[in-house]
């Protein structure tokens, strides 16, 4: 802990890879961990569009944001099945609704599993995996690399939900676009903090609030991402019939920044991977957390994640809109 200058204690900035699949909210996350943790690279996943866009949506926010960090390229569809994308809220390019400059630079050469398994090697003990796409790229570094998971300081996944779904009455996106890869991290032994829709669906840009991004005379940055998330609200009211645009990717990077703006309960989470109707729910065993619940259901299974049941989303949102306007 190091005492910032207004008296407020602040941790330390941690050590932050981010696995993303870019995504309106995945460019909010990115920006948001650039400036407020220790970035030491993005690397990319099939999901919100095609891998190709979702590698070129990367490097086009770094070029816009003038962000110095490796982008390595990862997986292009999940362990079982094809890939599922969600134009109808980020477009076709994945990142549509503004002019993003072409990337300055490229890929780095190492794919996106290798790269997190030498990254995890170089920064042991201390590096949080930001899993905020479907969790393909980092089922496989676990299953390469058995030694991963013992490397991770943790792993911080936007995916499930304790309660409704989106892609599904029952799935979030994120997990139904890879069960098989889900089931894999929640059940890999790091320690595991899950922020799913049931928080993130109520933690976003009101729409004064994009306006604002616009006119409070921010930097370039500022304007192209009012442009974006206009385009994201304007998805989220047409889909879901949502008045906010939900910042769901960057509340999983809140944990290791600002940790009091959420509140988590400890608890048993698998992903449903045979279901009909609920194929990539996650089941989280939430009945011990009743007051008085039976000793027999409190001892019944083992917690493997922290999972988050509420946020400060007013006070997280404007964390995150004071890091946006301050990029030039
Ligand atoms: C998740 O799915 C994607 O569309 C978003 O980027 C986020 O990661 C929300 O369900
Ligand atoms: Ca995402």
């Amino acid at each position: 802990m190091t005492a910032a200058p207004g008296g407020r204690e602040e941790l330390a900035l941690a050590k932050m890879l981010i696995d993303c699949d870019p995504g309106h909210d995945d460019a909010i996350a990115i920006l948001f961990a650039a400036r407020r943790c220790d970035l030491v690279g993005i690397t990319t996943v099939h999901g919100n569009a095609s891998l190709e866009n979702t590698t070129r949506n990367a490097l086009a926010i770094c070029t816009l944001a003038g962000l110095d960090v490796p982008v390595a390229r990862g997986c292009a569809a999940p362990l079982v099945g094809v890939a599922t994308h969600a134009g109808d809220i980020h477009g076709r390019t994945g990142l549509d609704g503004a002019e993003l400059p072409v990337p300055d630079r490229g890929p780095v050469e190492a794919h996106a599993v290798d790269f997190i398994i030498e990254q995890a090697e170089r920064h042991k003990g201390e590096l949080v995996l930001a899993v905020v796409g479907p969790q393909t790229n980092v089922a496989l570094a676990l299953r390469r690399e058995p030694r991963l998971a013992s490397w991770l300081k943790a792993i911080t996944i936007m995916g499930g939900s304790t309660t409704i779904g989106n892609i599904t009455p029952a799935a979030e996106f994120n997990v139904y676009a890879d069960p098989e890869a889900a089931a894999a991290v929640f059940a890999c032994g790091a320690p595991i903090w899950m922020v799913g829709y049931n928080v993130t669906r109520q933690t976003g840009f009101t729409q004064p609030e994009i306006d604002r991004l616009r006119a409070a005379g921010g930097g370039r940055t500022a304007a192209v991402i009012a442009d974006l998330m206009q385009f994201y609200l304007d998805g989220q009211r047409r889909v879901f019939g949502l008045d906010i645009a939900p910042m769901h990717d960057v509340c999983a990077v809140f944990p290791f920044v600002r940790p009091e703006l959420l509140t988590f309960v400890e608890a048993a989470v698998e992903v449903e991977l045979a279901g009909r109707l609920t194929r990539g729910m996650t089941v989280c065993d939430l009945r011990n957390k009743r007051a008085g619940a039976p000793g027999a259901i409190q001892e019944a299974r083992r917690p493997n994640a922290r999972v988050a049941v509420a946020s400060d989303a007013r006070s997280l949102i404007a964390e995150v809109i004071d890091v946006v306007l301050a990029f030039p």
